[in-house]
C-alpha cells in the first residue's frame, strides 16, 4: 500500500502503476525540454516505484507535481540515488511542492543507505538550480551541449553523510515502501516487496 501524507492540504503519495504515467508524461512533457519516449518513463517507474512521489490538490484529483528517480550502485562501490524528472504545474509553483517532492525521494533513498545524489538541469534554470541549493545540492561540473536543445547542463550533487537522518516531521514514512532491488546487500532494510506489479506483469 502506498503512503500518503497531507501538507498543507497538497496529498503527497507514491507512484501507484501504469494509470499515473499519462499524468506524469503530461507534466514532464510540458516543461522539460527533453523528448522522452515512454520506455525512458517506464525505465525509472518500473524499477524504482517507491522512489517516484506525486503531488494532488486533494485525494481525488489529478496530479500537478511528480518526481521520478532511481537508486543503483555506482561502479559497484557507491550507492548512488538519481533525480530524474521533476515537474510542478505552473498553476501551483512557489508553494513547496517541488521541495516537498525532492525531500519525500530522498527520505526513502535515505533509508536505503544512499551516499550520494545527483541530477543535471540546464544550466540557465534559476528556479531548479534555486531549489537544490537550498536543499544542500552543490554544482559539481558544467557539462557541455548536454542537452538535444544544445544547452549546457550543471550536475548537481548532494552528498549524503552516514546514517543521515530525515528532519521532516511531517511526512509519515511507514510503511517503509520499497523493493530489494539494484542495492548493496549489507545496507539494505528488509521490507516486503509492494504489489506495484500486479497489473503490469512484464514489468520483473
Ligand atoms: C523548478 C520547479 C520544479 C520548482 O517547483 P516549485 O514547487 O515552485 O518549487 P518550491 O515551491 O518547492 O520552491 C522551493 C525553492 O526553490 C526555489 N525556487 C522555486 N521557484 C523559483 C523561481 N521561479 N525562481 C527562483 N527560485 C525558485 C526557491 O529557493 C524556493 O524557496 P522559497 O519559496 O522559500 O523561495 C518548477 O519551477 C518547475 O516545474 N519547473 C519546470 C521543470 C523544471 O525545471 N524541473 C527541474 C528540472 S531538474
Amino acid at each position: 500500500m502506498a503512503t500518503r501524507a497531507i501538507t498543507n492540504t497538497i496529498v503527497y503519495r507514491q507512484y501507484t502503476g501504469e494509470s499515473d504515467l499519462p499524468h506524469i508524461m503530461s507534466l514532464v512533457q510540458h516543461e522539460l525540454s527533453e523528448p522522452y519516449v515512454i520506455y525512458t518513463y517506464r525505465y525509472f517507474l518500473r524499477q524504482w516505484p517507491h522512489l517516484s512521489f506525486l503531488a494532488c490538490p486533494n485525494e481525488n484529483s489529478d496530479p500537478v507535481g511528480v518526481i521520478v528517480c532511481k537508486q543503483s550502485m555506482h561502479k559497484e562501490t557507491q550507492n548512488r540515488g538519481y533525480i530524474a524528472m521533476l515537474s510542478v504545474h505552473r498553476d501551483w509553483r512557489k508553494r513547496g511542492i517541488a521541495s516537498t517532492l525532492v525531500r519525500r525521494s530522498l527520505a526513502i533513498m535515505k533509508l536505503h543507505g544512499v551516499e550520494e545524489v545527483v541530477l543535471e538541469t540546464e544550466f540557465d534554470n534559476s528556479a531548479a538550480l534555486s531549489l537544490y541549493e537550498s536543499l544542500g545540492f552543490i554544482r559539481e561540473k558544467r557539462l557541455f551541449r548536454f542537452y538535444l536543445n544544445g544547452k549546457d547542463a550543471f550536475r548537481l550533487v548532494l552528498v549524503v553523510p552516514p546514517n543521515s537522518e530525515d528532519q521532516q516531521d511531517d511526512i509519515d514514512l511507514s510503511p517503509v515502501p520499497a523493493r530489494p532491488l539494484f542495492l548493496a546487500p549489507p545496507r539494505m532494510i528488509p521490507v516486503p516487496p509492494l504489489p506495484y506489479d500486479a497489473d503490469e506483469p512484464s514489468a520483473r
